[in-house]
């Protein structure tokens, strides 16, 4: 019967959590090693060239640490810029998050869609290209948040945030009025692994009801393809959680649900 494998899952922050959750629902025998690189974060605020030389060394490091049978870049403002460096120097198996253009805008029926990512990530030209590629008629809407991540973490971290505070940075998401407009916004990408950890909120302060695309069902999917089918037994084995930062947290507890029950160490 073969190992379970190790799957190492990495983002700027806490919000490659939510990527985490699914695949370990698809893959609950594997080990998982999760890295936060909250010393660098937020990476919307870097500029390209930054994030390039700072995930590309720092994936080489972690694969020599950790010896992973497959790597998620589990964060849309990294993926969008470094997969092909990490295929290119790297032979572990890659998956990345980016936008889901594609069937979000597959599903839009008023064919007016949104993404909300990081700044950086709508600035992309590789977020430009899937639009290009993949709109089938939308109308797509570019929204750049310059705060979500960092209140996504703040919440998750048990730390006050306002309504409003939420609300600003969405509004630029619906276009259209909430007063029988046939052709107003239907459908959000959430484009940044952040943002469904406020799904809650999300729902609640949105002006009118929309689709949120979350990909996090599909990369867990991606995954399950591309490791070899599970022993006779899950084991449940470890989990790992990484602070680039090195710097103390208590949230072991707290992220359990994350990593389907298991407290991280
Ligand atoms: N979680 C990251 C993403 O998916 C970004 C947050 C950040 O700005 O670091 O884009």
């Amino acid at each position: 019967m073969s190992a379970p494998p190790t799957i190492l899952v990495f983002d700027s922050g806490l919000g490659g959590l939510t990527v985490l959750r699914e695949i370990v629902r698809a893959r609950p025998d594997a080990h998982y090693v999760y890295v936060a690189d909250d010393a660098f974060f937020p990476y919307g605020h870097h500029s390209e060239d930054q994030i390039i030389a700072r995930v590309v060394p720092l994936i080489g490091e972690l694969i020599g640490a950790h010896n992973p049978d497959l790597v998620v870049i589990a964060c849309n403002t990294a993926s969008t810029l470094v997969m092909s460096h990490l295929r290119s120097k790297y032979k572990v198996p890659f998956v990345g998050t980016v936008p889901a253009i594609k069937p979000a805008c597959a599903k839009s029926k008023t064919k007016r869609v949104s993404v909300l990512g990081t700044k950086g990530t709508v600035k992309r030209e590789y977020t430009k290209a899937l639009i290009r590629d993949f709109a089938q008629g939308c109308e797509v809407t570019l929204v750049g948040s310059a705060e979500l991540a960092a209140l996504a973490e703040a919440a998750l971290t048990g730390t006050e945030v306002s309504d409003q505070e939420i609300s600003a940075e969405l509004a630029p998401c619906f276009i259209g009025d909430n007063d029988g407009d046939a052709a107003r916004t239907d459908t959000v990408v959430l484009a940044c692994t952040h943002y469904p950890l406020l799904m809650n909120r999300l729902v609640r302060l949105a002006p009118w009801p929309v689709d949120w695309i979350d990909p996090a069902p599909a990369i867990a999917r991606r995954v399950a393809d591309l490791l070899e089918a599970p022993g006779g037994k899950a084991d449940h084995a470890g989990a790992e959680m990484i602070f680039t930062s090195r710097r103390p947290h208590a949230l072991s507890r707290a992220l359990m649900p994350f990593f389907g029950g298991r407290v991280p160490a």
